[in-house]
């Protein structure tokens, strides 16, 4: 049985992510979005909104949890007894960075493997930052984010627009 791991930030989710959770969802007999509660970053959503909205938008799979964390990855993937990390690659900039955490995981937990998706090309540029960057000038956000997620970002004008 393959219990999978797809963890990040989501702040907040785009159709770069939702590309892999499809995807992953295919793969694993269950899918868990781990959703970092990282105390160094000062997201634009809680780890709480993050959690509901990831819920909105992938009700359609029936094989997925959406499960906040904090601490260890590899922590977090035992407590939960998955024995698989999914990772996405945009480009090969990603590269460096997801080799060594792969590496450093492994190190940490051999049990546990990771596994690389490429994302779709269609998304290899996008990143939640540049979602938010578009959002604080006006821009539309359509092709990034689903209609979910720009209503969520629409309620933060405010917060968006002191990002610059
Ligand atoms: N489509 C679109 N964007 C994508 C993407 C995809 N398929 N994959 C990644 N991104 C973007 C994200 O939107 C995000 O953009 P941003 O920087 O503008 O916010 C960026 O790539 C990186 O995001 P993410 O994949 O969420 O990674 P992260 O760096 O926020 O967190 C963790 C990665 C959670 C896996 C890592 O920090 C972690 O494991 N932390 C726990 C602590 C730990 O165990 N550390 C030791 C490991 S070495």
């Amino acid at each position: 049985m393959i219990k999978a791991i797809y963890p990040g930030s989501f702040d907040p989710v785009t159709y770069g992510h939702l590309d892999i959770i499809k995807r992953s969802c295919a793969l694993a007999d269950e899918l868990i979005v781990g959703v970092l509660n990282n105390p160094a970053k000062s997201p634009l959503f809680s780890v709480k909104e993050r959690v509901n909205i990831l819920e909105n938008v992938t009700g359609q799979w029936s094989n997925i949890r959406i499960v906040p964390f904090e601490g260890l990855l590899v922590d977090f993937a035992n407590k939960m007894g998955a024995n698989v990390i999914v990772r996405g690659l945009r480009a090969i900039t990603d590269f460096e960075y997801e080799l060594t955490m792969s590496q450093t995981n492994h190190i940490l937990s051999p049990d546990i493997e990771t596994i690389f998706l490429t994302t779709g090309l269609e998304y290899s540029y996008l990143s939640s930052s540049t979602v938010k960057e578009v959002a604080a000038f006006g821009g539309d956000i359509s092709h990034f984010v689903p209609e979910v997620v720009i209503k969520e970002m629409d309620k933060k004008r405010g917060s968006i627009d002191s990002i610059n």
